[in-house]
């Protein structure tokens, strides 16, 4: 097996200085020096959500699975209502931990691929006034599109809703204002757009809504905000052994963001996508949605007719590029993903162009 650079929606490429945080030497997570690192981490979390001083962040450790799981476990006391927007692969993961949970929901499915329609998540929170939580995914990964966090965040202002969010593909790639857009309580993981491994999951949420959480609501024994909120304020520790190897290049990944500075990081993205975007157009595939809607990280393309979409990424594999199939029917659709989220710059993307048009033409023959 060869190396193969990864333009995967995660995990992804990390810098050098990242990979060799990992060999930082052993240290305890009760000691200071753990203290120390963890507090910092949580305040270059806070950043990747411009979220000023009224917002708290903590790290769990596990898949951004685990921060999601963190949060719906945690925020609904009995009869709580959670009203639900979904419309992708990521949004059904939602249902399946509410479902879980057994919250009470209101269900929004829009169709994959498609815009969540305002005017039906303002009439359903008109008729729901018991719903507590508006949850969505910020970039609904499986498609790559961007959903209207703006517009859901302001219905929820308007209805006095907790609103939160699934960042977790979104953290570092997209511009996300916490503040402005009336976010309460969101999560990401360190091993996609933020360019750590995976493993590193955290919550940014507003802490009057941290505060607000009992220990009895919290349906989940590791999974549990309440400990994992008042173990970091106590002790600036975690409540149970974290991955603490992993704390160390997360926390490098995030100094890596702010000396790039974020804005640098989203803009280098966006180039990234457009020079692959442009490329793939050029070799005749289409996209799933429109550019405009699509997220700075990842694109979602039907490869030209007649070529599997299955055998294409085994070709790329062999030539050292990794890409993800597309979920679902899309993947039987000929569609692939092609993510630069980490540490892929503009002459990556061109290079591995070079690559898919060699393969593209040689499976057309
Ligand atoms: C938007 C979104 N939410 C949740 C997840 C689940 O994250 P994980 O696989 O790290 O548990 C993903 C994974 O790609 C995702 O893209």
């Amino acid at each position: 097996m060869s190396m193969t650079k990864l333009f995967s929606p995660g995990p992804v490429m990390v810098k050098d200085n990242v990979r060799r945080a990992l060999l930082h030497y052993d240290i305890c997570h009760r000691s200071h020096e753990f203290e120390e690192m963890f507090v910092d981490t949580q305040a270059k979390i806070l950043k990747l959500f411009n979220a000023d001083d009224s917002y708290y962040s903590v790290i769990v450790s596990g898949s951004g699975t685990s921060a999601n799981e963190t949060v719906l476990s945690s925020l609904f006391q009995e009869g709580d209502k959670v009203l639900l927007i979904r419309n992708g692969v990521f949004g059904e993961r939602l249902l399946e931990i509410i479902t879980k949970y057994q919250i009470p929901l209101v269900d929004l499915s829009f169709p994959w691929a498609t815009e969540p329609d305002m005017a039906v998540v303002e009439k359903a929170l008109a008729e729901n006034p018991d719903v507590k939580v508006v949850a969505m995914v910020f970039h609904e990964t499986s498609t790559s599109m961007i959903n209207p966090v703006h517009a859901v965040g302001e219905l929820c202002k308007k209805y006095g809703k907790i609103f939160s969010v699934d960042c977790v593909s979104a953290a570092g790639g997209q511009h996300i204002d916490v503040v402005d857009n009336n976010i309460a309580i969101c999560t990401s993981v360190g091993g996609k757009c933020v360019g750590a491994f995976p493993g590193s999951a955290y919550v940014c949420a507003r802490k009057d809504l941290l505060e607000s959480i009992t220990a009895e609501q919290c349906k989940n024994v590791y999974l549990n905000l309440y400990k994992h909120y008042h173990t970091a304020v106590d002790s600036h520790q975690t409540p149970n052994t974290p991955n603490v190897n992993l704390f160390w290049p997360l926390n490098v990944a995030l100094t890596n963001i702010i000396d790039e500075t974020l804005d640098a990081r989203i803009a280098r993205y966006q180039r990234c996508a457009k020079i692959i975007r442009d490329g793939v157009k050029a070799l005749g595939c289409r996209f799933l949605i429109d550019e405009d809607k699509a997220a700075n990280t990842v694109t979602s393309v039907f490869l030209p007719a007649g070529i599997g979409a299955q055998d294409f990424i085994d070709e790329m594999e062999k030539r050292g590029y990794t890409f993800y199939i597309g979920k679902g029917d899309y993947g039987k659709q000929g569609m692939i993903q092609i993510a630069n989220m980490g540490e892929i710059y503009e002459q990556d993307c061109r290079n591995m162009l070079e690559v898919f048009e060699v393969v593209l033409n040689k499976m057309k023959k």
